[in-house]
């Protein structure tokens, strides 16, 4: 098969179960130039890490359309906040600007803080399900956690944490890596509604909280970030608060999926993290090596770039698929094996470079957390459905409901 068939067959639903021997072929082809697509797909881990890292490659995936959002029809009325781009697909010298200023109430610290309250969460959540002999992990464990933890973290009020659900998981179609927005020139598509909606709400919050400053909360914190006289702009911190509800939760949400299914797949492995829940740090790594909730990132040629022995042209994108990455026998030896006590796990889940996850912490201790208290809590838990089905997503794969019994 060639690199474009493969291509083709990895857009085809019925791989999403299990796109990774359509990576191995990939990634024995190496890097593979795809002309009908202008694209190059990139699988190996060596090249995949060295161009994150890349200084001819744009992040700013949107520049190909013009600004951002750029050919979709917004009603008029729209928040001027919802034009303002992502730093995630922004380049230096903005990104550097707005990541730093993003990052400072971002800490280690603030993040660690938030402990007790995803445990406390995690445990209403199984408290929940224990009278049950069946429950969804999906919907009734790993979807709830990582928005209401933002939400908590931003001070939303609980009554409007439903919302932020509902924007949340209309909005993931727009992260996905093969709905290029350009593409959509002159429509509008299913999740711009959310994405105003939200933006109008979070523009009051904000309001809100510049009007009562002095608040413990991320948006206070994001109000007061200040570095040499230069802060966020009201429109720059609607938009980051927007990127972290909207980068943060599907991603999560997969984590927690894809560590529930690895374990209950490997018996041996649930029981050594039952046993010694000192080992989640190295599950939560490998779960991100091994079944990756990021599969792919993509940037865009700012002038020619050779890759082996192709040459991407200047203007063309790049895609790089991580998940093959992952899988890389000569980065991560017996790759297919989910082993979290391998001596070394590499991996590019969150990353690399510049644009390394802004949200790594919180979603690790999000992850070790959930996926301890599973194996502690939920006794002898099967899967109903195996392989579980799949959203249509290529980029942020996950199961669609992952069924699963246990002894209540
Ligand atoms: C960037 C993965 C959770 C916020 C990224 C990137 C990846 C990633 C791969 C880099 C994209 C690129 O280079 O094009 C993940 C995964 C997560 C997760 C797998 C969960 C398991 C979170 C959380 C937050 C967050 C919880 C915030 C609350 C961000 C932000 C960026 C980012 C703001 C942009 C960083 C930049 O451009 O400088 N994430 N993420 N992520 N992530 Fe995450």
């Amino acid at each position: 098969m060639s690199g474009s068939q493969l291509v083709g067959s990895l857009l085809d639903p019925a791989s999403r179960a299990d796109p990774y021997p359509i990576y191995a072929r990939l990634r024995q082809l190496g890097p593979v130039w795809i002309e009908e697509m202008s694209t190059a797909i990139v699988s190996g881990f060596d090249d995949c890490e060295r161009l994150l890292r890349e200084p001819r490659l744009s992040a700013e995936r949107w520049r190909r359309t013009g600004s951002f959002l750029d050919g979709v029809a917004l009603p008029p009325g729209t928040p001027s906040s919802v034009r303002q781009p992502w730093f995630l697909s922004q380049d230096p010298p903005d990104h550097t600007r707005l990541r730093r200023l993003a990052s400072r109430p971002f800490t280690a610290r603030a993040v660690a803080r938030m402990e007790p309250t995803i445990v406390d969460l995690v445990d209403e959540l199984l408290d929940r399900t224990a009278g049950r002999d069946s429950f969804d992990v999906l919907a009734d464990f790993a979807h709830p956690l990582p928005v209401t933890v933002i939400c908590r973290m931003l001070g939303v009020p609980l009554a409007d944490e439903p919302l932020f659900r509902r924007w949340s998981a209309q909005l993931t179609q727009f992260l996905d890596g093969f709905t290029p927005v350009g593409d959509l020139a002159g429509e509008t598509p299913g999740w711009v509604p959310g994405l105003i909606e939200m933006h109008r709400y979070v523009n009051d919050l904000v309001a809100d909280r510049r009007a009562h400053a002095g608040g413990e909360d991320l948006i206070s914190a994001l109000l007061a970030a200040e570095e040499g006289g230069d802060a966020l702009t009201h429109d720059e911190l609607v938009s980051t608060v927007v990127l972290l509800l909207v980068a943060g939760h599907e991603t999560t949400v997969n984590l927690i999926a894809a560590g529930v299914l690895a374990l209950l797949r490997n018996p041996d492995q649930l029981a050594g993290l039952r046993a010694d829940p000192g080992s989640a740090p190295a599950v939560v790594e490998e779960v991100l090596r091994y079944d990756p909730p990021v599969q792919l990132t993509a940037r865009i040629a700012k002038q020619d770039v050779p890759i082996g022995d192709v040459v991407v042209p200047g203007g063309s994108m790049l895609i790089l698929l991580l998940a093959a990455a992952h899988r890389d026998p000569d980065a991560n030896p017996d790759p297919d094996r989910f082993d979290p006590h391998r001596t070394e796990i590499r991996h590019l889940g969150f990353g690399f470079g510049p644009h390394f996850c802004l949200g790594a912490p919180l979603a690790r201790l999000e992850g070790r957390i959930a996926l301890t208290r599973f194996a502690q809590r939920v006794r002898e838990p099967k899967l109903v459905l195996d392989p579980p089905p799949y959203r249509e997503h290529v980029n942020l794969r996950g199961p669609s409901e992952l069924p699963i019994v246990h002894r209540s």
